[in-house]
């Protein structure tokens, strides 16, 4: 087992309070906005554009635009709606600056209100659930039966499990759907291959591991391919096969089931590495839509979405052209009858939007495929399975590099085995851990190991956005310094630390403290947890969640350099500064839970 406890589940709806709190950005915009409309009753509901700012707390835009809009003065409409603000508990100094803008300045006790109001709601931190949530059907996590996960597979796991855990987080309803690819001619030629060379898969004595059962089976499929491009009568018994498969005889079908059993210990093991939960139930491949082919077909084709093409039931599209100029249609079932991966997809569509009653639909795959989905895509939408109140959409992610700047490859231009690639993230990761850590058993070494190295992988991935390649650099993913997963890991190690030597001292808010300005940076960011949540929920952008975490370690540096904890002047201070230290802790820990990235309590 690589992990001894499992991932602490993000706090999801239902299961705490659900206090949802107003964050400061809300009501000072509510303050603002009532101020706006009383200055200038005939701008009824208009936005004060409120960002966070350098110069104060916050600034507020949006009179420049109005002023014009109503012929006004803006630096005179600018000093109505100050004189117009109630100012007191939450707003403490508001100011007319440059031709127009507002510059806000909240009071240290509404900060430190706030944040109470926070920690009392334990892990959701306030965090509201979503008025009106759907149901989302993601489509994640999606290897190849008898085939090697390599990095692709990576991206799509972890983007995928991330978008998961924050549309849960918010009150969505997941459904998750891992399409595997265990259906189509390559079984045909496998399962030929095999009946003709039945010592091939022998084991030698006794079971086999999951790792080991796949490379033989990566290489039983490497022979049969190369056999299948070779011989003409081999390929027509593999397609033979394929028909047998298709209509379910006995035989064929008994050893198909033992590839894909094989093989689905082998994900489930690489999963498991990757500190995932993947339910049995929640994979359904690519064969699991084969009794709904013929029907899907027969509704294009009777709908006139579809039409016979050389014998190929095809849909066409006016912007999908060759580069011959000819327009290259979605094929939905080749000319000699075999069906092929969109007749799945658009199979597939139908039992998510139909019975699953899904509100959206989320593909996390490779950019590469992109054009496969805007065609299947858009013939669900002439089809009507598709509509403005059901939206399909692809996360497409870019492509992992190596150092060099091309495709990751091993020295021999092959693909690399992703648990190569993980395992070696843990071994180095586990080497800083033993370096840094003065007090931590062998078996605490391996353990922070493994949930530093998997979390130095999935933050690499997390914190470039989805669409954009990156380059697999190791050294670079270990490193404490910079915007690394180890990083955040640390600084949340160092504030349990910081909490531990507290002993009988407890945290506790005292709103009536004056604040250092290293306080106010870090408390107003941590009011912002619940908007950065949002977005990057409803923008599938994870990348967005871990940059905000980044930037809230930094400001804990930054205060923690500033602001003696243990040492501060009063005990008042004190455990003000704890109770900081805590929320930042918690703030910390439930950002990186939602990006399925552990926080160790100590390193
Ligand atoms: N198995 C495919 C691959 O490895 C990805 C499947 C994506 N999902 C889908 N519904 N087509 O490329």
């Amino acid at each position: 087992v690589f992990c001894t406890e499992k991932l602490p589940e993000p706090e999801q709806n239902g299961t705490h309070s659900m206090a949802s709190v107003t964050s400061l950005t809300a009501s000072v915009h509510q303050r603002l906005a009532d101020a706006l409309s009383a200055a200038l009753p005939e701008a009824g509901s208009a936005d004060p554009l409120l960002r966070r700012s350098d110069r104060a707390d916050f600034q507020a835009n949006g009179i420049l635009a109005l002023a014009k809009k109503a012929k006004a003065n803006p630096r005179e409409l600018a000093t109505q709606v100050v004189a117009q603000v109630e100012s007191g508990d939450v707003i403490q100094d508001i100011e007319v600056s440059g031709p127009g803008f507002l510059n806000v300045t909240i009071t240290d006790r509404a900060i430190t209100g706030n944040l109470a109001a926070r920690y009392e709601d334990g892990a959701r931190l306030g965090v509201p659930v979503a008025d009106h949530p759907g149901t989302t059907v993601i489509d994640y996590a999606q290897p190849n039966v008898a085939k090697e996960m390599h990095v692709g597979h990576l991206r799509s796991a972890v983007i995928g499990d991330a978008v998961v855990q924050l549309l849960e987080f918010t009150g969505e309803t997941v459904v998750r759907r891992h399409h595997i690819g265990d259906w189509g001619t390559q079984f045909g030629m496998l399962i030929q291959y095999l009946i003709e060379h039945p010592h091939e898969l022998d084991h030698k004595g006794g079971a086999v591991s999951g790792e080991e059962a796949m490379s033989n089976l990566n290489r039983l499929y490497k022979a049969a391919r190369t056999v299948f491009d070779s011989d003409e009568e081999f390929k027509t018994r593999a397609r033979r096969r394929v028909v047998d498969l298709q209509a379910g005889e006995p035989e064929t079908l008994a050893m198909w089931q033992k590839f894909v059993d094989e093989s689905k210990i082998y994900f489930y093991s690489v999963f498991d590495k990757l500190d995932m939960e993947i339910s049995d139930a929640d994979v359904v491949g690519e064969s699991g839509y084969n009794d709904m082919l013929d029907e899907t077909c027969r509704l294009l084709e009777e709908s006139g979405v579809a039409v016979r093409s050389d014998g190929a039931l095809c849909v066409f599209f006016d912007d999908v052209k060759g580069p011959d100029g000819n327009p290259v249609p979605l094929i939905v079932r080749k000319s000699d009858g075999g069906y092929g991966y969109a007749a799945t997809d658009l199979s597939a569509i139908r039992d998510r939007v139909f019975n699953l009653k899904a509100t959206s639909l989320i593909y996390v795959v490779d950019a590469r495929q992109s054009l496969h989905f805007k065609m299947v895509f858009e013939t669900a939408r002439r089809a009507g399975w598709l509509n403005d109140d059901v939206k399909a959409h692809q996360l497409a992610f870019g492509t992992v590099l190596g150092k060099d700047g091309k495709p990751f490859k091993t020295r021999e231009g092959e693909t690399v085995r992703l648990v190569d690639l993980l395992d070696e993230a843990v071994e180095r990761a586990s080497a800083v851990v033993r370096e840094k850590a003065l007090d931590l058993s062998e078996a605490e070494i391996t353990e922070r190991g493994a949930q530093v190295g998997i979390g130095a992988v999935k933050y690499a991935d997390l914190s470039t956005s989805a669409n954009r390649d990156y380059k697999f650099d190791l050294d670079q993913m270990v490193s404490l310094n910079g915007d690394t997963s180890v990083y955040l890991q640390y600084a949340y190690a160092r504030i349990q630390s910081i909490l531990r030597k507290a002993g009988e001292v407890r945290p506790a808010a005292h709103p009536e403290l004056e604040l250092a300005g290293a306080e106010r940076a870090l408390g107003l960011h941590i009011d912002a947890f619940a908007e950065v949540v949002a977005e990057a929920a409803t923008e599938y952008a994870p990348h967005k969640l871990a940059a905000y975490l980044y930037q809230l370690a930094s400001l804990y540096t930054t205060f923690y350099d500033k602001c003696p904890v243990l040492k501060a002047e009063t005990p008042q201070q004190v455990e003000n500064r704890l109770f900081l230290c805590d929320v930042t802790a918690r703030t910390l820990h439930q950002g990186m839970a939602l990006l399925g990235i552990r926080t160790p309590e100590r390193l």
